[in-house]
């Protein structure tokens, strides 16, 4: 059986203009993820690509990287690592403070979950700036991880981020560009 092309999981995607601030043009997953075929398909695409890589774990920012990751995570039989907003996790954490597109803020991981040289590919929903995923590879590279790789659903190429990547020496693949 053939999967759904990225061309119709893009169709999947919702547009919602001016959210959350005037002049964002918000790609909208709830559509995507809502589509039975397109949640499983989205996972099926990331899940080669992850394999291809020779991931060991799976690294997901919270919220909308939790949803893809830990269903790629389980798709290959290894582990997840939550890269979690500020204040949640109940140990001591390391953390980084980065910019968004429409704001700015912090991730932190349990440096305990990360096993030094381990092949940790990062997986979440979209890139804009990069400044999420960029973070994201310091902080678990910090921590002793070998991070050489990552996925999204969704690329706004106009935006940067995938180049700002692999100006940082990470192999960047996604499933979707939109302007
Ligand atoms: C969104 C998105 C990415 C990030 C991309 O998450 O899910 O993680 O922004 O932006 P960047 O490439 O400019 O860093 P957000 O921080 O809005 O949190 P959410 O997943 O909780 O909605
Ligand atoms: N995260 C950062 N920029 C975004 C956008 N334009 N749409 C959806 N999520 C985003």
């Amino acid at each position: 059986f053939a999967l759904l092309s990225t061309d119709e999981l893009k169709a999947l995607v919702r547009t919602v203009p001016d959210f959350p601030k005037p002049g964002i043009q918000f790609r909208d997953i709830t559509t995507l993820i809502g589509h039975p075929v397109g949640m499983a398909d989205s996972v099926q695409h990331l899940a080669q690509l992850a394999k291809a890589c020779g991931a060991q774990k799976i690294a997901g920012m919270e919220a909308r990287g939790f949803i893809f990751g830990a269903a790629v995570a389980v798709e290959l039989g290894i582990g997840f690592l939550p890269v979690r907003k500020p204040g949640k996790l109940p140990i001591e954490t390391i953390g980084i403070d980065y910019a968004l597109e429409y704001g700015v803020d912090r991730l932190e991981v349990d440096p305990g979950a990360i096993g030094k040289g381990e092949a940790i590919v990062i997986v979440d929903d979209l890139i804009a700036t990069g400044g999420t995923a960029l973070a994201t590879a310091q902080l678990l590279r910090s921590a002793g991880a070998n991070v050489e790789n990552a996925l999204f659903v969704i690329d706004l190429p106009d935006l940067g981020g995938a180049a700002k990547l692999r100006d940082a020496g990470l192999t960047v693949q996604t499933l979707m560009e939109f302007e």
